[in-house]
């Protein structure tokens, strides 16, 4: 690939070999991806079995600490494509929001006289969050299986005042990631991605040599190199200054300039996932998780009564 072709974030094309040994297998490895919807309508009677195949996943002690904001109004998904600034977003016909969600518990445990402090633990959030992504991607992969294509939004994340108030959620639901659902418009691209040997451990966490580490990442991303631009060095410079300091920011500058290319992980965090900004606001994401209802990263303080 050129320096020229601005490769897409997400990755390059994979190739898949053709041959799984039965349906299931030939899902989980074509699936990719859909960020081109068609203007076909998802039946009631789909969107029905493939929001069941989500209410059957796998979750922490069979609890269920999620909820699923099914949106199919128009006014609402332009709207959210327009806040995560990705506009496909909007022609999706289904967007489904991914919610942690102890209201429900809570209110269960009241009415039924039991006792309840799962907003306060970190233990209950941790579960909750992959049950939660668990019963999305059971969601994903039904749709795939009956021939709709999906994408998560993580962007929403950013929004979460928002989305409680767009969506009115009470306290003790907090939202997580978005799926957009619909027919895709064209074949969609399989992306490559980090094989077995380079995930996978034997028994115990192998620390793979740097040349080893080089070529697992250049078999997933072949030659894939941004063009240099005085625009693109700026903003890598003023990043890596901010980050690591200004002799960082010159070992890096020097590099790509020998190279010719800014390569993928520099784009990645110099230039997308910028290293200086995706950190900052954590206490602000405190805060609003705080304000949804949670309390786990504070010192526990048992309410003796029940208000
Ligand atoms: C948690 C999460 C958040 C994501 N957020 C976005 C997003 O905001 N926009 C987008 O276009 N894709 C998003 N994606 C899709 C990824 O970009 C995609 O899964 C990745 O590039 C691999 O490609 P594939 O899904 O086609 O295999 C997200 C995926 C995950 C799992």
């Amino acid at each position: 690939m050129s320096a020229k072709t601005t490769p897409s974030h997400h990755g390059v094309k994979g190739e898949q070999n053709g041959r799984y040994p039965n349906a299931t297998m030939k899902l989980l490895m074509e699936r990719a991806s859909c960020r081109n919807f068609s203007k076909r309508p998802v039946s009631r009677t789909v969107l029905s079995r493939i929001l069941e195949a989500g209410t059957h996943a796998p979750t922490g002690g069979n609890l269920q600490p999620y909820s699923i904001i099914k949106i199919e109004s128009t006014r609402k998904r332009a709207k959210l494509a327009k806040m995560c600034g990705q506009s496909f977003m909007a022609k999706a016909p289904v967007h489904l929001l991914f919610c942690i969600d102890y209201h429900r518990l809570q209110r269960w445990a009241e009415i039924e006289i039991a006792p309840f402090s799962a907003t306060s633990s970190f233990r209950h959030f941790w579960i909750a969050f992959q049950d939660t992504i668990i019963s999305a991607q059971n969601i994903c992969t039904a749709a795939d299986s009956l021939g709709l294509g999906s994408v998560y939004i993580g962007t929403i994340m950013e929004f979460i005042p928002e989305t409680r108030v767009m969506f009115k959620l009470p306290k003790g639901v907090l939202p997580v990631v978005l799926l957009c659902l619909g027919y895709p418009a064209i074949k969609l691209l399989v992306r490559r991605k980090l094989g077995v040997e380079a995930v996978v451990h034997d028994e115990r966490y192998r620390e793979m040599s740097d040349r080893t580490l080089q070529k697992v990442f250049q078999k997933k991303y072949p030659n894939v190199r941004l063009e240099v631009t005085r625009d693109r060095l700026t903003r890598i410079r003023t990043v890596c200054s901010r980050v690591h300091g200004s002799a960082f920011a010159k070992k890096c500058i020097e590099t790509i300039k020998q190279n010719g290319y800014i390569n993928m992980v520099q784009r990645y965090f110099g230039l997308h996932y910028v290293a200086d900004l995706m950190p900052t606001d954590n206490e602000v994401f405190i805060r609003t998780i705080k304000r949804s209802g949670f309390t786990w990263f504070e010192k526990y303080r048992p309410k003796k009564k029940r208000s």
